[in-house]
């Protein structure tokens, strides 16, 4: 059996310009609850703390038994601990309505006579559009800076890698387009195509100039490991395990900060008795070999483990209790 070598406390006691909190894992591992309980302890540190969940299914509310959805709400009963769910079908209008205007824009510069319409459905029936919106709502809560630590609930489909991954791909895309750009305007010039449209200001370029520089900004915030921090909760089991093996590594490759890793539903061995029902026997067998797998995997990155308690976890209460293990 291992020991942990450095705890969540610890971790975030060594990173005291931490702001930016993930949970990542598989499905139905305890990412919710992690947040939640998370949130509240860092706002009992007395930190203004906003919990956001950029998880296209929604359980914030659930979790807290309050409506926090579409805009940050005060948790009721915790000083400076707000929740806010984010409303994916507005964000999603939002980004369409923006697509729309710099489609426009772009048919204009063009010359092209084409109704943006049919372009602007082609652009957002792509399955990363509604991903991409979402990591503009995050980013535009991020750069509001209105709280001292964020703490996200991300999506597991949604693997969060791909989300910060995307904003090395939109500047590359970005630095691309306005070379393109540059050239296109250079050899109007040339064809002193544009004397009409001298002085004409050009939102496109403006537009992806301040683009490009927000994902420079947001890739350098995400990737500093003394202001970011994933952690990646598992259970005690294979497949949760495999996940994070993977997310770990895709990380390490993009240069993300990784906080470390959180074992949830363990059983307590105390409460097991040589009579206590087989399956329990067995399901705790089985967690310690699943145990040795996780000490030989992570090691040091482990940071705490959270038993299995004997009921969901559900408000303010018994993510207290969460937190007392994921801060032990
Ligand atoms: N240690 C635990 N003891 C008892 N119940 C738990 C524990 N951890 C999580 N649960 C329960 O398991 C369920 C899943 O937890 P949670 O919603 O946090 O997972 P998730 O990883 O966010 O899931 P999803 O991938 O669907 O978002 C919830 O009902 C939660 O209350
Ligand atoms: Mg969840």
């Amino acid at each position: 059996m291992g020991t942990i070598t450095q705890t969540t406390r610890q971790y975030v006691e060594a990173h005291p310009e931490l702001k930016y909190v993930f949970f990542g894992g598989k499905g139905g591992v305890g990412k919710t609850i992690m947040a939640g309980a998370a949130a509240l302890w860092f706002a009992q540190q007395g930190k203004k703390t906003l919990l956001a969940s950029t998880n296209p299914v929604h359980s914030l509310s659930n979790l807290l038994k309050q409506d926090v959805f579409g805009k940050p709400v005060l948790i009721s009963g915790e000083e400076g601990c707000y929740a806010l769910e984010i409303d994916t079908k507005e964000t999603i209008e939002h980004s369409k309505t923006e697509i729309r205007d710099k489609i426009g824009w772009f048919l204009k510069f063009a010359d092209i006579t084409v109704k943006a319409e049919e372009f602007v459905e082609s652009a957002t029936m792509n399955p990363a559009f509604e991903e991409s919106a979402m990591f503009e709502n995050m980013l535009d809560l991020i750069f509001r800076d209105e709280y001292e630590i964020y703490v996200f609930d991300t999506a597991p489909t949604a693997n969060a890698r791909r989300l910060l991954g995307m904003s090395k791909v939109y500047s590359l895309w970005v630095e691309k387009l306005l070379k393109s750009r540059g050239e296109a305007k250079e050899l109007r010039k040339k064809l002193s195509y544009s004397r009409k449209r001298k002085g004409e200001e050009d939102p496109l370029m403006d537009y992806l100039l301040q683009f490009k520089d927000r994902m420079a900004d947001a890739r350098g915030l995400l990737t500093d490991p003394e202001k970011t921090a994933f952690f990646f909760v598992t259970l005690p089991e294979s497949l949760p395990i495999a996940v994070i093996t993977r997310f770990i590594n895709w990380f390490h490759e993009f240069g993300i900060p990784i906080g470390g890793v959180i074992v949830n539903g363990l059983i307590e061995k105390e409460t097991v008795k040589p009579d206590s029902p087989e399956f329990v026997l067995n399901r705790v067998k089985m967690q310690e070999e699943h145990m040795e797998k996780i000490w030989q995997a992570f090691g040091d990155r482990n940071r705490a483990i959270v038993p299995l308690f004997e009921t969901e976890v559900q408000g303010p209460a018994m993510l207290n209790r969460t937190a007392q293990y994921l801060f032990a």
